[in-house]
This record gives structure tokens, sequence and C-alpha cells, in this order.
């Protein structure tokens, strides 16, 4: 799983446009009120669908570079519902910063706020490493961050503390597995393919299990994470969260 997320980062990487808007905080939040008023009621607020298509998922599946996002904005798509938007050139590349900062890793996203007080936030009162590991210290069951500016985009990562059981992310998901034995095992599926599972347990220990070995497999949609940090964190604090763990990567930053 891992290699096919790399695989369609380097995609995006390659294709990616030089247009100065892309990644740009301001031009992302100029382009966010331009979609609210012009797609959001087909796309809807997040880009999730409805009489539109989910945007955020094309753009996983076949990154679409940023210059044919403008050309399809700007011309619309003749013959189908996709109106054409009649609107100067920069404020069309607003509205593409914007849909591409819901697909893109956070790393790119520049997330504004103050890292350092996000950093003292999560390894302090917000708890988060009490569950969660960032380059070897940290706590379990929680999956490791140490990479998740490269992984997620910001919207994933806002989604995951403030809406946990609604990320939509298939990765590290709550499982119950019933063995053959008729033991069980509670955890966080990190890894799978059709022959075997990779469940770390909720003392932090991984386990490797073999499908032959397996009865039945739940997974949750509840998630294991604690579901208030809506009402505990302030606006304030989840902005400098997010700027601190939007910069957690193992990959270089982009020039
Ligand atoms: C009246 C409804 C409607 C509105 C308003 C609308 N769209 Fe669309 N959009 C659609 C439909 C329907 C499609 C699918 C067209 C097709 O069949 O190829 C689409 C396609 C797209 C695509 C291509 C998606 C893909 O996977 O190929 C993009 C990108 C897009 N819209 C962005 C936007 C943006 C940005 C806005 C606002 C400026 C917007 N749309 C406004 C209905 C709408
Ligand atoms: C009680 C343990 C616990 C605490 C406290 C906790 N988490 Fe989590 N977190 C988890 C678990 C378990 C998951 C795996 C998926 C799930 O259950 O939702 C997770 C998932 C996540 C994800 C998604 C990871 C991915 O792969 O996309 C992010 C991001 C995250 N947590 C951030 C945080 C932040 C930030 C805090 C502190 C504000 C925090 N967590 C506090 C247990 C915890």
């Amino acid at each position: 799983m891992a290699g096919i997320l790399a695989a369609q980062h380097e995609v995006r990487d390659e294709k990616k446009s030089k247009n100065p808007a892309i990644g740009n905080p301001e031009a992302i939040a100029a382009g966010q009120k331009l979609f609210f008023a012009s797609c959001a009621g087909c796309h809807g607020p997040t880009g999730g669908g409805g009489r539109g298509p989910n945007l955020r998922e094309r753009g996983a599946w076949h990154p679409m570079d940023d210059d044919a996002m403008f050309t399809i904005v700007q011309k619309g798509v003749p013959g189908t519902d996709m109106p054409a938007l009649n609107r100067p050139d920069n404020e069309v590349w607003q509205i593409v910063a914007f849909v591409r900062s819901l697909t893109a890793p956070a790393m790119e996203a520049n997330a504004p706020g103050d890292i350092e007080a996000g950093r003292r936030l999560y390894w302090g009162s917000a708890g988060c490493s009490q569950c969660h590991m960032i380059a070897g210290k940290g706590g379990f069951p929680g999956p490791d961050l140490t990479n998740i500016g490269a992984l997620r985009s910001l919207n994933e990562i806002r989604t995951s503390i403030l809406d946990p059981s609604e990320r939509g992310v298939t990765e590290n998901q709550p499982v119950r597995i019933t063995f053959r034995n008729g033991a069980t095992l509670e955890g966080i599926c990190v890894d799978r393919t059709n022959y075997a599972m990779q469940v770390i347990d909720r003392a932090g220990t991984p386990h490797r299990i073999g499908m032959n070995q397996v009865e039945a497999i739940v997974f949750s949609k509840k998630s294991s994470m604690p579901d208030d940090y809506k009402t505990r964190l302030s606006r304030e604090q989840l902005q400098n969260l997010l700027a601190y763990l939007s910069r957690q990567s193992t990959r270089p930053p982009a020039e």
C-alpha cells in the first residue's frame, strides 16, 4: 500500500503546475470562498461529490494535472452538467489551488499557524503522543505519524482529529479478528494483502496474521480516537496542531 501511495505522489509531482497559486495559503483560502459560491452546490463543500463527481477520489486514483483542471473549470465539460466558469484566470487558479489542497500531501500546503505551539500541544495537554509515535517516541495504539505530512492531505488530517469516524481513509482502521481456534485480537490494521494482515495490538505489539488462520474480520467504522477534540481544541490550537503535523515527513520538502 505504501508503495502505491508513493507511486501516486510521484505521478502527481511530475505533473505539478508551476502556478504560484498552488500551495499558497492565501490563494487556497480565496479559492475556498469561490468554491463554496460556485461549485459546492454540485460537488459538496469539501469536494465529496453530489450532483457532480467526488473531486477528492478522482485526485487519488487518476491524478489530474493542474493545467487540465484549470481548463475544465474555465471551459466546463460540454454536453454535461459541468458549467464553464466565466471568471478571470487568477480566480480560476485560486479554485484549482483549493481543490488541489483537498488531496495534495499536507506538507505541500504550507499550513499557517504556530508550529512550536502545535508541537507543545501534541506532546503535552492534547495527549496525542500518548497514542501516537513520531520519530520513535510516543505511544500506542495510534498509527505512527512520523510521515503523516507526506501521506495525507491537510483535510484528511483535520478530519482525523475533528471527526475521526468520518475520515474516509481506509488504512489504519480499527479491526477485530476472530481466529479459527476461537481466540480474538483487537488492534489497528496497518497493512493488508489477500494472504496476510499486519495488526498492531493495544500494547503496540505487531502481529502478522495469515488469512488461513482467520475465521472472521470485522473492521470498525467507529474510531479509537477520542471524539471530543472538536470541543476541546480552540480554532487556534487546531491550526497550530495542523501546522506542526503537516510538517512531519521523511521526504525532503518540495523546493
Ligand atoms: C451544476 C452542477 C455543477 C457545478 C455548479 C460545477 N460542477 Fe464540476 N462537474 C459537474 C459534473 C456533472 C461533472 C462531470 C462531467 C462529466 O461527466 O465529465 C463535473 C466535473 C468536474 C471536474 C472533472 C472531474 C473529473 O473527475 O473528471 C472538475 C475538476 C470539476 N467538475 C470542478 C468544478 C469546479 C471547481 C466547479 C466550480 C467552479 C464546478 N465543478 C462546478 C457538475 C458541476
Ligand atoms: C486514545 C488514543 C488516541 C489519542 C489520544 C489520539 N489518537 Fe489519533 N488515532 C488513534 C487511533 C487508534 C487511530 C487509528 C484510526 C482510528 O481508530 O480512527 C488514530 C488515527 C489518527 C490519525 C489518522 C492517521 C492516518 O493514518 O491517517 C491522525 C492524523 C491522528 N490520529 C492524529 C491525532 C492527534 C493530532 C491527536 C491529538 C490531538 C490524536 N490523534 C490523539 C488513537 C489516538
